[in-house]
């Protein structure tokens, strides 16, 4: 069958797709165009496609046969899920080889906003050190500090791991439901966003964009967050709102943030850039050599298993299994 790949990944999925297939890679390394994008899906089977496609009806409604989309990401707030599944196309992910990688990059914001890593690190290079000085780049001390997760899924305990077992942080942490093996493993106390935007010394946001979690944090909540406190965000940009973020970070409402994504990625909001007290990564929480080889083989794996009829383990609307299309079964 035919897979179209919409960028170029890393090597070990495409391999795995051509042991069985055909595979067409866009060849430009550059986000695929629109038009691009509508050839590719007409020609394929199946589609594999990145965070920074715009998977919407049009994209799904341009080939009634297309059998399978597979994100190469572990959010997939990019495809319109709910279409797809009135189409009876499965939608899969790669979740589980990001944890490790975005709760590392994670905790490195952390640490880099808490003791000014970046700053330092120009100050320096700019040849601004004139020896040791007692008040110089004073920072923020990590033990004993309290760590407000909001999200307490996969990335968000592996964060709590490493801030409780590699730092000596408390934990607090809010979601939709308790998370009872969560709280007793770290210790970690179960709240209300709003007593954790009052209480904690850094807040680490883990949520999926959903309508719920749009601006979940803007300026209502900047205001009862510690003026010492930092927001740390390598979720979904839009669950900030960024203009308040700017307004809170300018005026001091609070102490700093560190960002790995962004509200209009990969545009930045005016005036983020020009902060010293934010720290901007581009969107690579999840950018390591492993991480990402392990994603591609997801991806390709959850292809290939679609393809053979059978049912990808990490499909997100599993509902389509079962159903019918075009009059016939799908597994
Ligand atoms: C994901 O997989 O959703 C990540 O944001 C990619 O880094």
């Amino acid at each position: 069958m035919k897979i179209f790949v919409t960028r170029k990944i890393p090597e070990s999925g495409i391999q795995l797709l051509r042991k069985y297939h055909t595979v067409k890679v866009y060849s430009k390394d550059t986000v695929i165009p629109r038009k691009d994008l509508l050839q590719g899906v007409r020609w394929a089977d199946a589609l594999l496609c990145l965070l920074t496609d715009k998977i919407d009806k049009t994209i799904i409604n341009a080939n009634p046969k297309l059998k399978v989309i597979s994100n190469y990401a572990v959010g997939y707030d990019n495809i319109d899920v709910k279409y797809a599944t009135t189409k009876k196309i499965p939608v899969t992910n790669t979740p589980g080889v990001l944890t490790d990688a975005v709760a590392e990059h994670t905790i490195a914001l952390l640490m880099s906003v808490a003791r000014r890593i970046p700053e330092s690190d120009t100050f320096t290079k700019k040849k601004k050190y004139k020896g040791w000085e007692p008040m110089l780049f004073l920072g923020t001390q990590l033990k004993g500090k309290t760590l407000g997760i909001i999200g307490s899924g996969r990335i968000g305990a592996g964060v709590a791991e490493r801030a409780v077992r590699g730092m000596g942080m408390n934990v607090m942490y809010s979601d939709i439901k308790r998370n009872i093996p969560f709280e007793k493993k770290y210790k970690a106390k179960y709240a209300p966003i709003t007593r954790i935007l009052k209480n904690a010394d850094f807040v680490s946001l883990h949520v999926p964009l959903l309508p719920s979690t749009r601006h979940l944090i803007g300026k209502k909540e900047f205001n009862m967050m510690k003026k010492t406190a930092y927001l740390i965000n390598t979720s979904r940009g839009p669950v900030i709102d960024e203009k308040a973020l700017v307004s809170a970070l300018r005026t001091k409402r609070i102490a700093g943030a560190a960002l790995d994504v962004f509200e209009f990625e990969p545009k930045l909001v005016k005036g983020l850039e020009k902060l010293d007290n934010v720290i901007l990564t581009p969107h690579t929480a999840s950018a390591t050599i492993e991480t990402r080889s392990a994603m591609s083989d997801i991806a390709a794996q959850n292809i290939i298993t679609i393809l053979q009829k059978k049912k990808a383990k990490f499909t997100v609307n599993t509902e389509v299994y079962g159903g019918y299309k075009n009059g016939k079964e799908i597994f």
